[in-house]
């Protein structure tokens, strides 16, 4: 066990934040059993208090001791998935703190499959709590950080990183709701609907008004702070002929008479894809552009996470745009 990771432990019994990898995106952790602490991420974050957070367990077990009348479908998806890129939204035990809920009778928990982030969470089991609340690490509404740098370009200098190098998967955990009923998918990632339906015998249904606040879940969100507009590939083609001062995020390379500010040709693999797209927007982000141009992917089930968040990236430029 490293020494990083014995202190990022150590920290987190304290009370204290502490950032760490996982094959999603970093998280931002503190005890989950510790109000005050979860407290912190909230201030961090600049983060509404009423938003849950995800709690990031060790094993399935955590799914009987966190979750009360969990379901068999919660089980079924847990051992399929877990350790993974999944959140299962069940019923709290009476303990969970109203910090990490947000008040609200559900708790998500998640086990995640980076070996820095099974390694903390069985040090923390060691000297603290063994379960860590936490969002992704960046502010609220900003893209979510897929490498250390990243954090660092958030919270600056004060915040105890732990180096794991770039997040593998690179969008946030898919999201299933089991908590009332019927499986509902409050947010899609790596694990799909198909692979849900492979364990569960059909398809989860799709968030409805009804649905439970998350942040994650709002039209607005995972945005840069550079206006971004998708456009079609048809579109793309004129565009970057007429407009000066564009960053683009395309699947293909620039054609010679592009007047854009910077150009990336992204992967044509949608796993590729998510993994390099935080990073991407972030570069595009710097550029100084005004304005951020991705070409819309295919509107296939494998590209469906990365059309969830390029979806709310645009969604978040628009409600920017209304601001006076
Ligand atoms: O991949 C991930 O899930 C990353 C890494 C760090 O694990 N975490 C992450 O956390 O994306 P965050 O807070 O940025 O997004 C978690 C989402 C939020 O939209 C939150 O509102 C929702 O999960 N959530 C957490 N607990 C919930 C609950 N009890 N009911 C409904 N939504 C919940
Ligand atoms: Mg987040």
């Amino acid at each position: 066990m490293s020494d990083t990771i014995l202190s990022a432990a150590r920290r987190l019994a304290a009370g204290e934040l502490v950032a760490f990898p996982t094959e999603t995106v970093y998280g931002l952790g503190a005890d989950a059993r510790n109000p005050a602490a979860v407290a912190k991420i909230f201030a961090a974050k600049g983060r509404p208090a009423d938003h849950p957070v995800i709690v990031h367990v060790a094993s399935i077990a955590a799914l009987g001791t966190w979750g009360v009348s969990v379901p068999a479908a919660a089980r079924g998806l847990g051992q399929a998935f877990w350790p993974g890129p999944l959140t299962l939204i069940v019923k709290k035990a009476s303990f969970v703190p109203d910090a990490v809920t947000g008040g609200q009778d559900t708790v998500g928990l998640r086990c995640p499959s980076h070996p820095v982030a099974r390694e903390l969470l069985e040090e923390f089991a060691r000297v603290g709590s063994g379960a860590i609340a936490a969002p992704s690490a960046n502010k609220f509404g900003h893209v979510s950080p897929t490498t250390a740098e990243h954090v660092r370009e958030e919270f600056g200098l004060d915040l105890f990183i732990v180096d794991g190098g770039e997040c593998e998967v690179g969008l946030e955990s898919t999201i299933v709701d089991l908590s009332r009923g019927e499986p509902v998918l409050l947010r899609p990632g790596a694990v799909s609907r198909e692979d849900i339906r492979s364990v569960l015998g059909k398809y989860p249904r799709d968030r409805d008004a009804q649905a439970p606040r998350a942040s994650g879940t709002l039209a607005a969100h995972y945005a840069p702070r550079t206006a971004l507009v998708i456009v079609s590939r048809a579109d793309l083609g004129e565009e970057v002929r007429s407009l000066t001062n564009v960053a683009v995020l395309a699947l293909r390379e620039a054609p010679r008479n592009a007047l854009a500010t910077s150009w990336i040709a992204a992967s044509s693999d949608p796993a590729r894809y998510a993994h390099d797209l935080y990073s991407n927007l972030r570069r595009l982000d710097a550029s100084g552009a005004k304005r951020i141009l991705v070409e819309a992917p295919p509107l296939t089930p494998q590209w469906e996470a990365v059309n969830d968040r390029l979806g709310r990236a645009a969604a978040g430029t628009a409600a920017l745009d209304d601001e006076p």
